[in-house]
């Protein structure tokens, strides 16, 4: 087939939107069970980024499900197409400029890793929400293992379906041993001290 697409060089390079805003833009991707406080840490962290001046952009499970990707279900195959199309999207606003934040159970080892292949070194941070099964399904704050041990719910991780966890997360998160506060400060400290929130050099 002929290709009739090709690539378009910006003259607004990547690099110059960083420094516009002061910072170096990352994925921070949030990964583990529901109901494990992805969507909580994200916020969480997002309105701290926010608070010190910071661009960001939050990309949640529910809401991309209302609208990208409302076409796909909970499959092997279509969680893998979710997952990929938010790496596409993360990637696009991370050259833009911005620090993501991606809440999405994604529990496949092999997607996450494709995901983490679309960035340079560096700009991926997997973020392990981790939380025993019984804690998460205590939490259980939107009633969904509930209706998935009823069998209301097919495909439901932890439940019917697999999670594969991180095997060198960037960060990992115990959400039953510290509070939400505690998680999402340790999450901006680490942002720090590698340097995302310092000035990035204009050349
Ligand atoms: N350390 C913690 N971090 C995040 N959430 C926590 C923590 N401890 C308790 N929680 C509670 O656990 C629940 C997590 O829900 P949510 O953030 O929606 O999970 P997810 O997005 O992973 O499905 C919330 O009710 C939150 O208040
Ligand atoms: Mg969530």
């Amino acid at each position: 087939m002929q290709t009739v697409i090709s690539w378009h060089e910006h003259r607004v390079e990547r690099q110059a939107r960083a420094a516009q805003k002061n910072q170096r833009p990352c994925v921070l991707w949030f990964t583990g069970l529901s109901g494990a406080g992805k969507s909580t840490l994200a916020n969480e962290v997002e309105q701290c980024l926010f608070r010190f001046g910071h661009h960001s952009f939050l990309l949640d499970g529910d809401n991309i499900r209302h609208g990208l990707n409302r076409d796909l279900g909970f499959s092997d195959g279509d969680r893998a197409e979710n997952i990929r199309r938010v790496g596409e999207v993360a990637k696009l606003m991370t050259d833009a400029g911005l620090i993501v934040l991606s809440a999405f159970i994604s529990p496949f080892h092999k997607e996450r890793e494709s995901v983490r292949q679309m960035f340079a070194e560096g700009e991926f941070i997997e973020v392990y929400v981790d939380a025993p099964l019984e804690t998460c399904e205590r939490r259980d704050p939107k009633g969904l293992y509930r209706r998935a041990r009823a069998g209301e719910i097919r495909n439901f991780t932890g439940v019917d379906s697999v999670y594969e966890p991180p095997l060198h997360p960037e960060i990992h998160l115990r959400t039953h041993l510290h509070s939400a506060s505690q998680c999402a400060e340790r999450i901006v400290q680490q942002l720090k001290l590698h340097g995302y929130l310092r000035s990035y050099p204009r050349s």
